[in-house]
């Protein structure tokens, strides 16, 4: 048996695919574009294993998507793929409506066309599976309760209305062609592997180069850190055993201020890393000007999931940022790699232009 993951050179496609293969003997078609945020050094371990199928090219290709749904026959899609980073969306959205909207909705039509021609058994096991964000369901204030799946939409950056307008394709599929779906909104992911333009690993990356730590606005602002472990073992379970058309809200129960994050992580460097002139990493850190729109708290009521699945996270936030500052201390080439820009090199000489 075989499953098709989109955007699985990025980092929780990256985590998932590897976290599968370790798991599974089922093959793994892996189709990602490559832009700036895939890196194929995140799956070097399994540069030559037969079960991993590596192909460049875009979900928004519907030849391309036709041609390996045709060839793989795979059993679920799993929909990584996306522009993920909101400040990159307040300077240019288009790329977020091009690959998270009408991209989705590409890979809708390829994979309906393909669902709808195979025999009833088949058709019946067939899952799509859509990974969203928590970012759909807009901001809350301090006394708020956490998102559940009841919660309304109410996106306020062009990445998260982005993903509000697929997950909506996504549920139409289901509700006007019966397309087997199930969609997962997670909070805030970390872990290894993470691209350094997101706040934890640029943090850690910046510290240990002697570079400020940038603090948006007062730094209060919430966030709901999941492992990435955790929320891959999460996409697995719902997969297995989740219930066609639902959406499942997947958090790690760990709300923390940005700043409070970034202290934690000060505090971790300067135990493992601690810097030659004794000081705390923590006097780098450098309050500069807030993100515009900037949501104030976001946090997952991931109690669904808990009780109709049984999935937990495996991690508290003290054990995931431990483990996650260990990785990037112990990885230093990959780290290298993408600091310098060399990751890249790496894809033009192995792949060249897209599929
Ligand atoms: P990422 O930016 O690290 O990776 C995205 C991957 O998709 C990259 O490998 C990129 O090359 C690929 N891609 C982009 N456009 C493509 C296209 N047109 N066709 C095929 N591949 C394409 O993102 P991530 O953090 O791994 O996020 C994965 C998914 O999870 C996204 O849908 C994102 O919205 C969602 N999500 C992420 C977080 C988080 O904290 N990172 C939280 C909630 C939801
Ligand atoms: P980010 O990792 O970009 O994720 P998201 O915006 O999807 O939540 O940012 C996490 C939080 O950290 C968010 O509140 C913005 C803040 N942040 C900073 O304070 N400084 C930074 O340099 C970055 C990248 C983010």
């Amino acid at each position: 048996m075989t499953i098709l993951v989109t955007g699985g050179a990025g980092f929780i496609g990256g985590n998932f695919v590897l976290d599968w293969l370790a798991a599974h003997d089922e093959t793994v078609v892996n189709l990602d574009a490559l832009t700036y945020a895939g890196n194929l050094e995140t799956l070097q371990s399994i540069q030559h294993d037969a079960r991993h199928v590596f192909v460049h090219g875009s979900i928004g290709d519907r030849a391309l998507l036709e041609k390996l749904l045709a060839e793989h026959q795979p059993r679920a899609v799993i929909n990584f793929a996306a522009e993920s980073h909101v400040d990159r969306s307040i300077h240019g959205p288009a790329d977020f409506i091009e690959t998270n909207i009408v991209g989705t909705f590409n890979l809708l039509e390829s994979v309906r066309a393909y669902w709808s021609g195979l025999d009833s058994e088949r058709k019946q096991a067939f899952r799509f599976l859509h990974v969203s964000t928590d970012e759909v369901y807009g901001t809350l204030s301090p006394e708020d309760p956490p998102f559940a799946e009841t919660n309304r939409y109410e996106p306020n950056s062009p990445y998260s209305a982005s993903k509000a307008a697929s997950d909506h394709l996504v549920r139409a599929w289901h509700h006007t062609y019966g397309l087997p779906v199930l969609t997962t909104n997670c909070s805030n992911n970390y872990g290894p592997y993470h691209f350094p333009e997101k706040l934890i690993p640029l943090v850690i990356l910046n510290a240990l180069a002697g570079k400020p730590l940038p603090i948006y606005g007062d730094g209060q602002q919430v966030r709901d850190w999941l492992y990435v472990k955790d929320h891959c073992s999460a996409i697995r379970r719902v997969l297995e055993a989740g219930k066609l058309g639902e959406t499942y809200n997947v958090g790690g129960w760990n709300e923390k201020a940005n700043l409070e994050v970034v202290k934690t992580i000060c505090a971790i460097l300067d135990e493992l890393k601690p810097r030659a002139d004794g000081a705390s990493y923590a006097a780098q850190i450098t309050f500069v000007q807030d993100r515009p729109g900037h949501d104030r708290r976001y946090a997952i009521d991931a109690r669904k999931l808990e009780r109709e699945l049984g999935w937990k996270p495996a991690e508290t936030f003290d054990s995931g940022i431990r483990k996650t500052v260990e990785w990037y201390l112990a990885n230093q080439q990959w780290v290298d790699n993408v600091a310098s820009g060399h990751y890249r090199d790496w894809v033009d000489q192995h792949y060249g232009q897209p599929a």
